[in-house]
């Protein structure tokens, strides 16, 4: 069959006419719908809030050993230390609570977000320690376990239930967008692997023992205790899983975790957050 060259053309048109109107916010879904779609087909009959639940989607035993820890878990002394933290009033008379729209309640899934005004990801942390200076306080380290890692465990579970709810809508926000999402399959460090190469590919595998976790719902349950007790911020597991790829991590807070959280926080949209939990 010999097709119409001016049918061609006018295909090629439309084509690239849809290419350039695409706003930053249809490129971004497009995406997410992308990933979610290939999570069915890993773990057809997986419902999508599941996701929230990380590797154990795929071990019924894990996930029975985990409720089982979650009715009382082992590190509730952590959250109450967390929560010491938050309920202090600074030396001006302020608190957290002050900071935040609802006194905290239900804004994680608002993080994290493109600032236009500073040309930067600001993540729920940032905004703690924002929180900090704005009082005349000195801000907090990040990737410590006290007082940051305890705070926002605490801090973050204020928001349990809400739905991840991250918006990318502007050309500028999408440009941070992008620098995540490449980082995300970008090849890199001595074994010349992939974040996408493990969570999206090889989601539901076995690995040394651990099977791995696929990426969406990576963005809704943090801190993570580890074996009840090591606690492991999302950026802190960037870092873990950098060297794992025998390549030397970005670190707390670089420019570059604060655009992949970006990028992996938008992929869990409309998923509920439900931070502060065991993990292996
Ligand atoms: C070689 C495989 C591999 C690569 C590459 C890899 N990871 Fe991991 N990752 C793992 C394993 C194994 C675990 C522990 C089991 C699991 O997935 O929960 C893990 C855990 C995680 C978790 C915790 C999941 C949870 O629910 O507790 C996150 C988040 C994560 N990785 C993000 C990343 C990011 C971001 C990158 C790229 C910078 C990356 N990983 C690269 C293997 C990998």
């Amino acid at each position: 069959m010999k097709l119409p060259r001016a049918g061609l053309v006018v295909l090629a048109v439309v084509l690239s006419a849809a290419g350039a109107t695409a706003a930053p916010g249809e490129g971004s879904e497009a995406d997410r719908l992308h990933i979610v779609r290939h999570f069915e087909q890993l773990f057809p009959g997986v419902p999508l809030e599941d996701y929230v639940y990380g590797a154990m989607i795929a071990s019924p035993d894990a996930r029975a050993q985990y409720e089982q820890i979650m009715e009382f878990p082992p590190f509730l002394g952590d959250l109450d230390a967390g929560r010491r933290i938050w309920e202090k009033p600074f030396r001006n008379g302020g608190t957290f609570a002050g900071c935040f729209p609802d006194g905290g309640r239900n804004v994680v899934g608002n993080y994290p977000y493109y600032e236009e005004s500073s040309d930067m990801v600001v993540t729920f942390e940032m905004a703690l320690n924002r929180c900090l200076e704005a009082n005349g306080e000195a801000p907090m380290r990040y990737g410590e376990r006290e007082p940051m890692g305890v705070l926002s465990a605490y801090a973050r579970t204020l928001s349990n239930g809400m739905r991840m709810n991250i918006e990318v809508d502007s050309e500028k926000a999408w440009a941070k967008y992008e620098a995540g999402k490449d980082l995300y399959y970008r090849r890199i460090g001595q074994l010349n692997a992939a974040c996408a190469g493990c969570h999206q590919h090889l989601a539901g595998r076995t690995m040394r023992m651990e099977i791995i976790s696929p990426s969406l719902g990576h963005a809704t349950h943090w801190p993570i205790f580890r074996a009840g007790e090591e606690l492991m911020t999302f950026q802190g597991r960037f870092n873990r899983c950098m060297e794992q790829m025998r390549a030397v991590p970005y670190g707390y807070n670089s420019e570059e975790w604060n655009n992949l959280e970006y990028f992996l926080s938008y992929l869990s949209n409309g998923l509920p957050l439900k931070s502060s939990v065991f993990r292996k």
